[in-house]
């Protein structure tokens, strides 16, 4: 019998107000100065103002970094690296969407672990070179999508290759995750959905992924019960603090479970960014009902899983369902529903396909995918 690892550390802090906790958190954990990295919308939607304030009660010095864009570049890791050191810190607060807390993890990387960070690239196993401790983080999610407040990864497109990589190192993982639904209520509608889309794609993916992982499969399918209760609530009542706080504990709940393995629809999402700047979130809608009727021709225990999904989403326990109620979700959320609706040109299509075969979310996919498995969503999506 093989051996597997299950762990599911991360301390969370979860309910409104939960962000007064910030500056209590870096001391606990040892930090002094702290380097807050976010992006400038997150800025001025106010949201950076309470961990500011958190952070001077508590004593600890904090300069800000806010240049961090949607789907970040090594760039913005290096400028945020400067502040780093500019500022003397020893510890990162992480506030905003995935884009946000993605680069302030390998901020706090890079203060022991200066390779090229294509060296630490987890598609080459780069995690074993990161052995070296990892400056504290206090990860704060404005968004509620990506979960990367608990996972151990950060996506940055590199600069020498211009494609989605994923950073992978346990010691990434935030110290303390503050899950504060206040904060999210900023969030426009077409953020909540494309954002709330991705943490339903996460635990859709992560539960029919291959793989013996009963902790997260079961985390995934309460998951998706908590956005399939809550999403299209968030789109259209915003200021619901009930089905926003559903959504911040989904994507939470999302991230845990892909520790498990993501799927081919992620391996698709990522080229969609890349190279036509589409939004994640909005990417992982676009794709994920053609990649359920690929899967489903996978069988057996593949359909099970998937009609249990079903039995989630629609009441019935049918794993043809499936795909349907998925887009009907998308649609019901106000997304588009095709990748051409969402004015991706036909042109890029065979580029893209070049791009999600090279990309190592699809090889936990239940069903194998080739570049003309990859070429053929696709286009179904188109
Ligand atoms: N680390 C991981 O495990 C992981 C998993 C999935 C995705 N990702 C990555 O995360 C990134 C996407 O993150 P995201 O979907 O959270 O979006 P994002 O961080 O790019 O943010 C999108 C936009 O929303 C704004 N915003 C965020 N919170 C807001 C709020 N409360 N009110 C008003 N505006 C707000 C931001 O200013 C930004 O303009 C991608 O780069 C993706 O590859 C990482
Ligand atoms: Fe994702």
């Amino acid at each position: 019998m093989t051996l597997v690892r299950w762990s599911f550390p991360t301390q969370i802090v979860f309910g409104a107000g939960a962000v007064a906790e910030t500056g209590s958190s870096i001391v606990a954990h040892g930090g002094t100065r702290a380097l807050v990295v976010t992006d400038a919308g997150v800025r001025s939607a106010g949201l950076v103002l309470p961990v500011e304030r958190s952070l001077a009660l508590a004593g600890i010095a904090a300069a800000v970094y806010d240049g961090v864009v949607g789907n970040p570049l090594e760039a913005h890791v290096t400028a945020g690296y400067e502040a780093f050191l500019a500022h003397g810190a020893d510890c990162v607060v992480a506030i905003g969407g995935g884009s946000a807390l993605d680069v302030a993890k390998i901020v706090a990387l890079r203060q022991h672990h200066r390779r090229p960070l294509a060296d630490y690239d987890d598609a080459i196993g780069g995690d074993r070179l990161v052995t070296e401790p990892v400056a504290p983080i206090v990860a704060i999610p404005t968004t509620a999508g990506t979960g990367s407040e608990v996972g151990r990864s950060g996506v940055i497109t590199l600069a020498a290759t211009s494609r989605k990589t994923v950073i992978f190192a346990p010691r990434l993982m935030p110290r303390v995750a503050l899950l504060d639904p206040e904060l999210t209520r900023s969030m426009p509608p077409f953020m909540t959905a494309a954002t709330g889309y991705d943490a339903l794609t996460h635990s859709i993916e992560a539960f029919v992924a291959r793989g013996d992982h009963p902790l997260c499969d079961g985390v995934a399918l309460r998951g998706i019960e908590l956005a399939a209760r809550s999403l299209a609530r968030a789109v259209t009542h915003g200021n619901d603090l009930d089905a926003r706080g559903d959504m911040l504990k989904a994507a939470m709940m999302g991230a845990v479970a892909f520790q498990k393995g993501l799927g081919a629809c992620h391996s698709l999402a990522h080229p969609l960014s890349n190279l036509c700047g589409t939004h994640h979130g909005l990417a992982n809608a676009l794709c994920l009902p053609a990649v359920v009727r690929f899967n489903l021709e996978a069988g057996g225990d593949t359909r099970a899983r998937y009609a249990a999904i079903a039995r989630i989403l629609c009441g019935t326990a049918d794993a043809d369902r499936c795909a349907p109620a998925l887009a009907e979700l998308r649609a019901a959320i106000g997304l588009p529903a095709s990748l051409s609706a969402a004015g991706i040109a036909e042109a890029s299509l065979p580029a893209l396909a070049e791009g999600a075969v090279l990309d190592s979310c699809h090889a936990s996919n239940p069903r194998a995918c080739t570049l003309e498995d990859l070429r053929g969503l696709y286009r179904a999506s188109y």
